[in-house]
């Protein structure tokens, strides 16, 4: 359950960047039922930032939005000035794996030197920080690299070791945030979480991607043997933990979060082949045979799990949705939101598709 935030600030703003993407939009919509200060969402609205998962808001007034790049330092200090930011939560980056490996040059923009810009202009503008000031650099466990099939979960304690252009990114952004706290006090905390899950999820990622192409009878691409593990964490959950991060993190201090739901990735594709054909009603067994293993991700990370012992124990938090009772969830959203799915199946996305697997896809489902 969320708990009570202190009563809405009448100094400054929040500032929830990349907030018209996944974890960002669920993050804002959970925010808005208590708003604990002005909030304003900054996006560059990229291919993965879509205005519509925000329209609802945007339309009640409960939200701002300015449409701003991280890469613009100044735009950046400009912007704290204008909404006088007391936080920032930060979630603007670019997140798909395979495009990193495709073109890793906007992941070094955007994730590094966005997140460079955005500690400059917090540390100007907070340079006598109240109480109150915090930047909060919502990160990912992909910056220690892959776990052994035997070794314990990653904890904070565990060194950093990323693989793919996208974990370096994040991981050098996450050093930036350190160094800027050690080095000016700026006010901040880490965190890194496993794999999402949830609604409003861009279908270039594996739960979303799979339930639209079982649902629309196209090939499951797995990437190699589907042996690769992943810990899964309802996109909720994530935006409950970090909401208790910011009534009770402490400064200077990174926390792990994940759902403790460590699947292989066969093992998640057959459950979402299962649930679609029971939804539509088709004989089992149908969607399993559109799997196809493909050729492996470069690098691939073979597996990742969190331990999140310290955020349970310092901040009270546990994750409450499990994989078994949200997955038919997810389908079902996924079902229900066809014209979400729609304008999103346009230009870019049918380009990245045909590049990453080789095959066209129609405009809509
Ligand atoms: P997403 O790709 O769905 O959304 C990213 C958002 O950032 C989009 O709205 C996009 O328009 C915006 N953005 C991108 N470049 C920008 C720029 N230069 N300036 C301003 N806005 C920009 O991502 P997500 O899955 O919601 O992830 C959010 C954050 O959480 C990321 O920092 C990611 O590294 C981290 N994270 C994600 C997961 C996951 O499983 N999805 C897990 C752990 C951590
Ligand atoms: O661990 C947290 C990270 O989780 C986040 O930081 C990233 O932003 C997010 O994209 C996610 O990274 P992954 O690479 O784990 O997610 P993705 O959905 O791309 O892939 C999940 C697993 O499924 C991975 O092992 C690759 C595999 N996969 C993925 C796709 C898209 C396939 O087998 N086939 C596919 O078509």
């Amino acid at each position: 359950m969320m708990t009570a935030l202190p009563p809405r600030s009448r100094r400054g703003a929040w500032l929830i960047t990349g907030g018209a993407g996944f974890i960002g939009s669920n993050f804002v919509r959970a925010l808005c039922a208590a708003p604990p200060a002005r909030l304003v969402v900054l996006d560059a609205l990229t291919y993965a930032g879509n205005i519509a998962n925000l329209r609802d808001l945007l339309d009640a007034r409960a939200v701002e939005l300015v449409h701003a790049d991280i890469r613009n330092a100044a735009h950046m200090i400009h912007v704290f000035a204008r909404f006088d930011v007391e936080r920032v939560i930060h979630f603007a980056a670019e997140t798909h794996v395979d495009r990193s490996i495709a073109g890793p040059q906007a992941f070094m923009e955007t994730n590094v030197l966005g997140t460079m810009n955005l500690l400059r202009a917090a540390h100007e503008h907070w340079r006598r920080a109240r109480p109150g000031n915090l930047f909060l650099h919502v990160s990912t466990d992909e910056v220690y690299g892959a776990l052994s099939p035997t070794e314990p979960p990653f904890d904070e304690h565990r060194a950093y070791a990323p693989n793919s252009p996208y974990a370096a990114s994040k991981a050098a952004s996450d050093h930036l945030v350190r160094a800027w706290h050690h080095t000016y006090g700026l006010p901040a905390i880490v965190t890194n979480c496993s794999n999402n899950y949830g609604p409003w999820q861009f279908p270039e990622k594996l739960i979303p991607l799979m339930i639209l192409n079982a649902i629309d009878g196209r090939e499951l691409p797995v990437y190699g043997d589907g042996l690769q593990r992943r810990d899964w964490l309802h996109v909720l959950d994530h935006c409950e933990a970090l909401r208790a991060v910011l009534e009770r993190g402490v400064a200077g201090n990174t926390y792990c979060i994940g759902g403790g739901e460590e699947r292989s990735n066969i093992e998640i594709v057959a459950a979402i082949c299962d649930l679609v054909d029971a939804r539509l009603g088709r004989p089992q067994g149908t969607a399993h045979s559109l799997i196809r293993h493909v050729e492996d991700r470069p690098g691939h990370d073979r597996r990742y799990a969190i331990d999140s012992s310290k955020i349970g124990r310092a901040l009270g938090w546990a994750p409450r949705r499990t994989l078994a009772a949200a997955l038919p969830e997810i389908v079902d959203w996924y079902l229900t939101h066809a014209d979400w799915v729609g304008n999103i199946r346009t230009g870019e996305y049918l380009r990245f598709y045909e590049a990453q697997y080789g095959q066209r896809l129609q405009a809509t489902s």
